[in-house]
């Protein structure tokens, strides 16, 4: 890990003020200042600041309940990110918490979702765990809630098995599970995470998506309200 990232991780520090400190000769690895901000050091490696050994403090991970018209990137662009939803006070069993998320720029999204779609986003600052989850050869199951502007045939059901051809790929999608609610709502699992996948399958068959909520990734069920979040459990984050 670079340096000013681990000495963000280990204190309340931002960007701009570990490269401070660290530019200005007051952290010392393994006994000599180092002042390189990109120089990479390892948990071993003994870092202090102030006269104090800087540990790195875990990784965070979260589960939210996005809702629409937020965007899964870090910054705001024509709607606001989800991520603000983490630094406002929240409700748990109905008693207000205060934010305790520091350093949210740390945090990114892992699998997106677009702007309209509401449901589960797992949100974290280890890159590694990201990339377990969205390798597509991981094949981590996702299910989606699928509202469609026309009645669903359900010998389509067969058709999303043995995979749809979406216009602009070369190869199948993956086999699909779809699950019939409702007339006009369906359950789909899929394991992969194209863009626009969902609706593009949707279309691909000749309906169109009015509705779209992620209600699990892999063995994570989203049991929080619209715009509520809380951290994962131990085992949920180890499921992946
Ligand atoms: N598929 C889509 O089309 N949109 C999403 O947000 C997620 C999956």
């Amino acid at each position: 890990m670079r340096l000013d990232k681990f000495v963000m991780k280990s204190t309340d520090f931002n960007k701009q003020q570990a490269k401070q400190v660290i530019e200005s000769g007051e952290v010392r690895v393994n006994g000599e200042v180092v002042q390189e901000v990109a120089q990479q050091v390892h948990e071993n490696n003994e870092v202090m600041f102030a006269n104090q050994r800087l540990l790195a403090k875990p990784f965070r991970y979260l589960l939210m309940n996005k809702p629409a018209n937020t965007i899964c990137s870090n910054i705001d662009e024509v709607y606001p990110s989800a991520l603000n939803l983490l630094t406002q006070d929240r409700q748990i069993n109905g008693a207000e918490v205060e934010n305790d998320i520091n350093q949210r720029d740390e945090l990114h999204i892992a699998g997106r979702l677009d702007a309209d779609t509401t449901g589960l986003i797992l949100i974290t600052d280890d890159g590694r765990w990201t990339f377990n989850i969205t390798l597509p050869t991981n094949l981590c199951p996702k299910v989606y809630r699928v509202t469609l502007s026309k009645p669903f045939k359900p010998e389509l059901i067969n058709t999303f098995k043995q995979g749809i051809q979406l216009q602009g790929e070369k190869a199948l999608t993956q086999p699909a599970q779809v699950q019939i609610i409702s007339e006009q709502q369906v359950l789909l699992t899929i394991t992969e995470g194209k863009f626009h996948q969902v609706k593009r399958m949707f279309a691909a068959v000749g309906n169109r998506v009015i509705g779209l909520h992620r209600e699990q990734i892999g063995q994570v069920k989203l049991d929080v309200e619209l715009g509520q979040w809380r951290y994962l459990t131990p085992l949920e984050v180890n499921s992946f």
